[in-house]
């Protein structure tokens, strides 16, 4: 399949999935919380993904033989150091102390899972494209909703701002690396990972926030 088309069909996949979420909103979009405990809850849990995302980005460096996705790559690590500290802030403001926090076993999950990627096609599709994806999307939407306090949504404009600056990146990377079929079967497979993957980890940080279960 030519390789625009490709990209296009795991866009339309990941959409479909955001989709899916609507119908009961996850705790993680913070929309459906009621109290400020909860709601300390979710950014803590969401500010270790920040941290751990830049991990991530950061370990697959070495691997990257494609000097413009490296780049990339660099600038996000960055990135989402700059977005730790946007919630940082938040939390110390609300009398929360940031890392007091462990991660869900979904959570390890999912971030191990990515770390186990293997090709660039793969990585990108799973991780910026669907993963970020999905978490941009909600945001998208805790932000127009109008209920969630401005302490949150405030961080969550500028990191809104920033996913939308670097625009479709992972879609261009797509195009321009997924290129046999080869690639794009494991791109694919790449991304259904993902999305079930994170599925568990909204339903993990769900039991947690509503229920203290920790699985
Ligand atoms: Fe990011
Ligand atoms: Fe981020």
């Amino acid at each position: 399949m030519d390789s625009r088309e490709f990209a296009k069909t795991l866009e339309k996949q990941v959409a479909d999935f955001c989709e899916t979420l609507n119908t009961k909103l996850p705790a993680y979009s913070y929309i459906p919380l009621d109290s400020d405990e909860a709601r300390i809850k979710v950014m803590q849990s969401r500010l270790f993904n920040e941290i751990r995302a830049g991990e991530i980005f950061g370990g697959w460096l070495k691997s990257t033989p494609e000097l413009d996705v490296k780049k990339t790559l660099a600038e996000a690590v960055h990135e989402e150091y700059i977005h730790a500290g946007y919630l940082e802030e938040a939390l110390k403001s609300k009398g929360a102390v940031p890392y007091e926090y462990k991660p869900l076993p979904a959570q390890m999950a999912m971030f191990n899972a990515f770390e186990g990627l293997t090709e660039t096609v793969e990585r990108i599709a799973a991780f910026p494209m669907a993963g970020e994806g999905v978490a941009d999307y909600l945001i998208g939407k805790s932000l127009n909703v109008g209920t969630v306090p401005a302490w949150v949504t405030g961080p969550y404009h500028k990191i809104h701002e920033d996913e939308e600056e670097h625009g479709n990146y992972p879609f261009e990377i797509l195009v321009k690396y997924a290129t046999t079929p080869e690639k794009q079967e494991r791109a694919a497979r790449a991304v259904a990972m993902s999305l079930i993957l994170r599925r568990q980890y909204f339903d993990n940080l769900d039991r947690w926030v509503n229920e203290d279960k920790m699985y």
